[in-house]
């Protein structure tokens, strides 16, 4: 029997074996099934078990039997350990966005524990941030978001643990987060912008922190061009990481989704789904091809220096005018179908564009960007390969070993596939690049892996973040939690570990190697917080360290300053007027690792966290005539309960 018959007949049992794999939440369309059945030709991927073998390779001669077995035997499932016994750390942090919930969270990685949750957005009643004076003046009044890209900063390629940025969509702004306390410390507002998305900070250095407006509106937005779409623009804006000044924009005519900067700090990517400029389904879904806009960063920055700029709204952020076509700033490389997710593969070469409404990804060969802009080639020529990798891909991880895992929406399934082979069967179709699919649990958004957009992405766990969760916990009612599940990369072979129920919505998450971060145990008292601080003791001459004081701000306002020690406040009661605006500024003397303190005042909605050796301040307005107590809320002492003293308002 010929070579050829032999691999038929093995293909006919791994089209049976595939039946029996499938279940119903894959719902593998037609190109799904194809792309399968041609990978396991190639690769020999799994999923043929003993009942298949008995029923039909008769024909096959004992050295093809015997090289498909040797074959099967190298297709080992990762071996990882998921389990983190109790005392025993996780490998990674886990850096998560909470998508509406205004939050940022930290996993622990295999054990995918929620250590840790950062209030950005939101107004958090735990903590007090949002309700404290420093965090409501950086909030701007606002106490709600929607984080979705959480990036941390980075030095020569890979992370350097000092910042995580987070974008919020709803309201247009960049947050940051000092990884040392674990708390933001910076915010800044993105003008002429709607619907901030995709961010990425520059990868070679903490340099910019470059951010996409999805949302196209007139420019500016005050009231002209309401019903002409067609002059509409959207902001590509970079961000000082360090600063968090806004430095510049680029108004490009189409809207912006997912983020990427390259290794080099040459170059910066967005993908635009709505290449059509419509405002409606229909229209922003008409071009066969949308792109991914590539901008020349040292050809942006020249403009702006050389004031090669326009005024848009009050004009203090220069805009650097790239609409309509190519240029010197901003090249279009074409992409089907309404791009979503764009990531760089770990060696710098390639970047990864999603199709979304096309079953492919497209690899934009980053070395051959200098062409595009030099003219030499033109954009679809950086385009080196095209793979089919199923139904509504979004997102792309790497595992450092040349393999891409592509999150796939409709079909609810985790893409691996091959970059060379990919890059090879752009000529020759009879390469396959697809190695294995997985099924996830379901409807499958952002996908990363352990250290994956890093040049040190080590292949390890890969989590698929899905969007809906049904049958896989108990029925909680309507609102259900999304499903993170954690897969174990590490073998040829992939393995499903973990579901992990989520808080709606984490969008994206990046896995950080632990020796990476080091917070401290007790609050460093430096940063613009406790400038916030010290600017006001030094109006009232007094030592946040140890005095206790109650100072009369003029005509209805009341300074409380006081310290704690478990289990007591300095300040057993203080006295102030019914109607008074009351700042209680509390710093924690306890410098012990997880003695916590904090203030919450009955019947005043007054609640606020202070953590080892830091000073916070809340103000509020003094309550009819009569007794409060205040108390600390967090258990640090076998007195916690005694830890209170009496706010004694008059008349
Ligand atoms: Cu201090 Cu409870």
């Amino acid at each position: 029997m010929s070579k050829s018959t032999g691999r038929d007949d093995e293909k006919k049992i791994r089209a049976s074996e595939q039946e029996i794999v499938e279940d119903g939440a894959s719902q593998p369309g037609k190109t799904d099934r194809r792309g399968f059945m041609r990978g396991a030709g190639l690769v020999g991927a799994g999923f043929i078990g003993a009942g298949a073998l008995a029923k039909g390779v008769g024909g096959s001669t004992w050295g093809e039997l015997l090289q498909a077995k040797a074959a099967r035997a190298a297709d080992k499932p990762g071996q990882l350990d998921a389990h983190v016994p109790p005392g025993k750390l996780d490998d990674y942090y886990g850096l998560w966005s909470g998508g509406q919930s205004g939050e940022i969270r930290l996993l622990g990685i295999p054990s995918m524990r929620e250590i840790k949750r950062i209030p950005v957005m939101n107004r958090d009643s735990a903590t007090g941030w949002g309700r404290d004076d420093w965090s409501k003046q950086l909030l701007g009044g606002r106490d709600s978001g929607d984080t979705h890209h959480v990036h941390m900063s980075y030095k020569d390629g890979t992370y350097d643990g000092r910042y995580i940025y987070v974008n919020d969509k709803a309201n247009a702004r960049l947050a940051r987060v000092d990884c040392r306390t674990m708390e933001c410390d910076a915010m800044t507002d993105i003008p002429n912008s709607q619907g901030t998305h995709g961010i990425f900070p520059q990868r070679h250095d903490t340099g910019l922190v470059l951010c996409n407006s999805e949302f196209r509106t007139p420019q500016p937005n005050d009231g002209r061009d309401l019903d002409d779409p067609k002059a509409y623009g959207a902001m590509h804006t970079a961000i000082d990481g360090e600063s968090m000044e806004v430095k510049w924009q680029v108004l490009v005519e189409g809207n912006m989704d997912l983020c990427a900067t390259d290794y080099e700090g040459k170059y910066s990517f967005a993908t635009c789904y709505n290449s059509e400029g419509g405002v409606n389904l229909e229209g922003m879904m008409a071009a066969d091809r949308d792109h991914l806009y590539v901008f020349n960063l040292a050809a942006i920055e020249k403009a702006v220096k050389q004031k090669k700029t326009i005024k848009v709204g009050d004009g203090k952020v220069p805009v650097v005018d790239a609409r309509g076509k190519d240029g010197p700033y901003v090249q279009r490389v074409p992409i089907p179908k309404s791009p979503h997710g764009v990531n760089m593969s770990p060696d710098g070469k390639y970047a990864v564009c999603s199709g979304k409404l096309s079953p492919t990804v497209s690899v934009v060969d980053v070395r051959k960007l200098d062409d595009v802009f030099a003219g030499k080639i033109k954009p679809r020529d950086a385009v080196v390969a095209e793979p089919e990798v199923g139904l509504g891909p979004l997102h792309t991880a790497f595992d450092g070993r040349g393999n891409a895992y592509t999150s796939i929406f409709i079909d609810s399934v985790i893409t691996k596939w091959n970059i060379d082979k990919a890059i090879e069967a752009f000529d020759d179709e009879s390469v396959d690049p697809i190695v294995e699919k997985i099924d996830v649990h379901y409807q499958v958004g952002h996908t990363n892996a352990s250290m994956s957009e890093t040049k040190e992405a080590d292949g390890k766990w890969l989590i698929a973040l899905c969007k809906f969760s049904k049958d896989r916990f108990l029925n909680v009612g309507p609102l259900h939690h999304e499903n993170d599940q954690l897969i174990d990369i590490s073998g040829s072979k992939m393995r499903l570990v973990h579901d992990g129920p989520a808080y709606p919505e984490p969008h994206d998450c990046v896995l950080v190697r632990r020796d990476i971060i080091h917070p401290e145990k007790v609050t460093p008292r430096d940063g613009p917080r406790f400038a916030f601080y010290e600017k006001m003791a030094k109006e009232d001459g007094v030592n946040l360290m140890k005095d206790n004081k109650v100072i009369r701000k003029g005509k209805g306002k009341v300074r409380v300053y006081m310290t704690s020690a478990a289990p007591v406040y300095s300040l057993g009661e203080f006295r102030v007027k019914s109607g008074d605006e009351v700042q209680v500024i509390q710093t924690n003397l306890d410098g012990i690792e997880d003695l916590s303190h904090g203030f919450c005042v009955s019947n005043h909605d007054v609640n606020m966290v202070v953590n080892p050796m830091d000073t916070r301040s809340i103000t509020f307005t003094a309550g009819a005539p009569g007794v409060y107590w205040y108390y600390c809320p967090w258990f640090c002492h076998a007195l916690h309960l005694e830890m209170r003293g009496r706010m004694i308002v008059e008349a």
